[in-house]
């Protein structure tokens, strides 16, 4: 029997799912925290110790986790999802394509550069750089959004509305992430979630939030939507830029009824998703992780 390692501190839900779908490939999995696992550097032997795979390397891994942590924790943990990549073992998103979409200047910069419409943002380092541009934005009428680099599920997100407000701008670990707010089309406020894997849309819902911050982890209802082509294309093509097996992309259409990409989630969760319809998330993710990392 093959062996799957799903890296995460939080098996839950997405874990079972996870292991039930790799079980109909015949696959078993463990979970197994990146915190727990070591570079052993010897000569001769395996130099990646991962615990429940001390003898054999997995066949494959799945990435359900990243924890938090330094700088210098994070790299280690994405140094652990290269090294294996490097070891011919699949990883689902691979260590790139976390890092990629972990670092919200970068998802910018790449979305930006394939020409994917995304929002005015800027990322920069000096505060009263910061200062002058929020208050430029603000004062020709628009609403400025501040974000932690490395966040996610909406943690440490603000809304400036206000020139008393940028007393409290603060610094993310020393850079602003300052994005200009994107009025969404539409009644109240919502976003779209759409997941794609292997370049194709399987799935979009909208998310309505109790205010602007449209997480399903801030409380965020969700609807199911039919994929609309533009909407789709849109998400598989922001996927594709950001080199991943698979993504949950967020997109607002705005009151004109343009779509723009927010972000490209590499790590996303699918149990709101899948509250509002019948695709088996996990068995389409396992499928695609066996048919074209493990068969091939
Ligand atoms: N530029 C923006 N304009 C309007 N709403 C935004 C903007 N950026 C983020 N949001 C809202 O905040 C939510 C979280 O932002 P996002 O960039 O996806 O960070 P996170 O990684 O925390 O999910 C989005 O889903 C959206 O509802
Ligand atoms: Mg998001």
């Amino acid at each position: 029997m093959g062996r799957i390692a799903i890296f995460t501190d939080d098996p839950g839900w997405h874990g079972r799912q996870l292991r039930t779908a790799f079980a109909t490939h015949g696959y078993e999995s463990d979970f197994v925290s990146l915190t727990e696992c070591r570079f052993v550097i010897k000569a001769g032997k395996n130099p990646l110790y991962i615990p429940s795979f001390e003898h054999d390397l997995p066949d494959a891994a799945f990435v359900r986790g990243v924890p938090g942590g330094s700088l210098e924790e994070v790299v280690l943990y994405l140094d652990f999802l290269h090294a294996l990549k490097l070891m011919k073992v699949p990883v689902y998103n691979d260590g790139r394509a976390v890092e990629r979409s972990v670092d919200k200047g970068m998802t910018s910069f790449l979305l930006q550069n394939a020409g994917l419409p995304t929002p005015l943002t800027w990322v920069l380092r000096d505060r009263d750089e910061a200062l002058v541009i929020a208050e430029k934005e603000l004062r020709s009428g628009h609403l400025l959004i501040s974000k932690p680099l490395f966040g996610s599920q909406g943690a440490g997100i603000r809304r400036i509305e206000k020139m008393t407000d940028l007393m409290w701008l603060t610094s993310s670990r020393g850079v602003y992430y300052l994005q200009r707010f994107v009025h969404c089309a539409g009644e109240g406020f919502s976003d779209i979630r759409v997941f794609v894997i292997n370049g194709i849309a399987v799935a979009a819902m909208r998310r309505r939030g109790k205010s602007w911050l449209n997480n399903v982890a801030r409380g965020a209802r969700c609807e199911l939507i039919e994929i609309e082509t533009e909407m789709a294309e849109l998400a598989v093509n922001a996927t594709a830029t950001l080199a991943m097996d698979y993504a949950g992309v967020d997109i607002i259409k705005d009151q004109d009824g343009r779509y723009t990409v927010i972000e490209v989630n590499s790590i996303p969760a699918w149990k709101g998703l899948e509250s509002v319809c019948d695709v088996n998330i996990a068995q389409l993710l396992a499928d695609d992780l066996v048919k074209r990392h493990l068969q091939a």
